[in-house]
C-alpha cells in the first residue's frame, strides 16, 4: 500500500486495508500519541445512511494514514427493541475522555427505529479504552425540568404556542421565543439532534447541539463525569437554524463553525466567535473564501482539528454527503487560516501540513 503524504479534499480515501474510509459526520480524539477518527459506519444504497453496523473508528499518527480499529460501538439486533437498534439513526457520535475517571465517553445524536427525526434525542456510550468496545449507557432528551441561564421569566409562565405541533426542523411559524418551544419540552427535556463536545482547559466539557426544532443552539454544560448535563445550558442563534456545529479555541477565543439547514445538500457555512464558551456568541459570516457556489466547497462542516505540535494549526473536517449510495461520501478537509480575529477556509486540490 502506497503511503498518503497529503490530503485530497472529495477523493476516495484509503485505510490500511485499501477500502474507503468510513468515518461520516466523525470528530477526532488525540490520546496517547494518536489520533482517534470515530464516525458514522454508513453502507449501500440510500438505507445507508440508517445505522447498520454502527460506529467506526480509524486511528493515525500523520493525519494522512489511518489503520482500521473497527467499530467500536455496535448497533443491536433487529426488534431488539433497544433505543440502538439496527436501521435507527445514530449521527455525529463524537468522543471525549475524562481525565478523572480516566474513561472513554461517546456522545452522539440518536433517533430511535422507525420514527424519522422526531425522538431528537442524545446517546451516550463509555468504554475503558479508547478503541472500544463502547458500551451504551442511555438516551435522553438534555436538560429535562432545567430552564436556560437567563430564560426570562414571562416565558416561563406562559404556555407554549407549540404545544402537540411537529415542525419541518427548519422552519418556524414565529420566533422561537414567541413559540415558547423550551417551555414545550421543560419536563421531557430539550430537543438534540446535530452535535458536538468540546473539552475546555480547565477539563469542563460541553455538549452543543441543534434544538429547540433546530432553530436555536444548546451549549451544554455536562456532568464532571461527562455522562449526563449538568443542567446548565444556553441558548444561542436563537432562530438561525445553526447545524452541523464545529468549535475550537485560539488564544483564549472560542470560534464556531456550522451550517444552514437543508438536510444533505450543502449550503453556505457560517462562523462565530466569543469570550466564553456558553456566549455570547458573535456571527462572522462565512469563513469560505472563493466558495463560489456557496456550498462550502460541496461539503458540510462535522469538526475542527488542532493539529497537535504544531502552533495555530487547525484542520477543518466536512463531509461531502452522497446520500443516495452513503457508503461513499467524501471526507473534505482543509486548512484553516487566521486573518484579524476571523478564521478563514480555502479550498486546495491537494495540500499537507506546514
Ligand atoms: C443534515 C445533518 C446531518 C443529517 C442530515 C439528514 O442537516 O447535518 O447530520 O442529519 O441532515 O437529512
Amino acid at each position: 500500500m502506497s503511503k498518503y503524504t497529503s490530503f485530497t479534499p472529495g477523493e476516495l480515501w484509503l485505510d490500511d486495508n485499501g477500502v474507503h474510509i468510513n468515518a461520516h459526520g466523525g470528530g477526532i480524539l488525540f490520546d496517547n500519541g494518536k489520533y482517534y477518527w470515530f464516525g458514522e459506519h454508513k453502507t449501500e444504497g440510500e438505507s445507508g445512511n440508517m445505522a447498520n453496523v454502527g460506529v467506526h473508528c480509524y486511528s493515525s499518527t500523520d493525519l494522512y494514514n489511518w489503520k482500521d480499529e473497527g467499530i467500536v460501538l455496535s448497533v443491536d439486533e433487529e426488534n431488539s427493541g433497544s433505543d440502538i437498534e439496527k436501521g435507527c439513526i445514530l449521527e455525529r457520535p463524537k468522543v471525549i475522555k475524562n481525565k478523572k475517571t480516566g474513561k472513554y465517553v461517546m456522545w452522539f445524536h440518536l433517533e430511535p427505529k422507525g420514527n424519522g427525526y422526531k425522538g431528537a434525542l442524545s446517546g451516550v456510550a463509555v468504554s475503558e479504552n479508547v478503541s472500544g468496545p463502547y458500551k451504551f449507557i442511555k438516551a435522553v432528551r438534555p436538560n429535562a425540568g432545567c430552564w436556560p441561564v437567563d430564560y426570562p421569566e414571562y416565558l416561563k409562565n406562559k404556555p407554549s404556542k407549540a404545544e402537540g405541533i411537529n415542525f419541518p426542523g427548519n422552519y418556524l411559524p414565529e420566533s422561537p421565543d414567541s413559540m415558547n418551544i423550551v417551555k414545550r419540552d421543560f419536563e421531557k427535556g430539550q430537543m438534540a439532534r446535530d452535535m458536538t463536545l468540546f473539552v475546555d482547559e480547565d477539563g469542563k466539557a460541553y455538549h452543543i447541539y441543534s434544538s429547540e426544532e433546530n432553530s436555536t443552539l444548546h451549549i451544554a454544560l455536562l456532568s464532571d463525569d461527562y455522562l449526563s448535563h449538568s443542567g446548565i445550558y444556553t441558548r444561542n442563534f436563537s432562530g438561525r437554524f445553526m447545524e452541523a456545529p464545529a468549535i475550537f479555541k485560539k488564544d483564549g477565543k472560542y470560534y464556531m463553525m456550522m451550517s444552514g439547514c437543508t438536510g444533505w445538500d450543502p449550503n453556505q457555512a457560517r462562523s462565530a466567535i466569543s469570550d466564553s464558551i456558553l456566549g455570547q456568541w458573535t456571527e462572522l459570516g462565512n469563513p469560505c473564501i472563493n466558495d463560489t457556489k456557496e456550498t462550502t466547497f460541496d461539503s458540510q462542516s462535522t469538526f475542527i482539528l488542532p493539529v497537535q505540535n504544531k502552533e495555530n494549526t487547525f484542520i477543518y473536517m466536512g463531509d461531502r454527503w452522497t446520500p443516495q449510495n452513503a457508503i461513499d461520501g467524501r471526507y473534505v478537509w482543509l486548512p484553516v487560516e487566521f486573518e484579524n480575529n476571523k478564521f478563514e477556509i480555502m479550498w486546495q486540490d491537494k495540500w499537507a501540513i506546514k
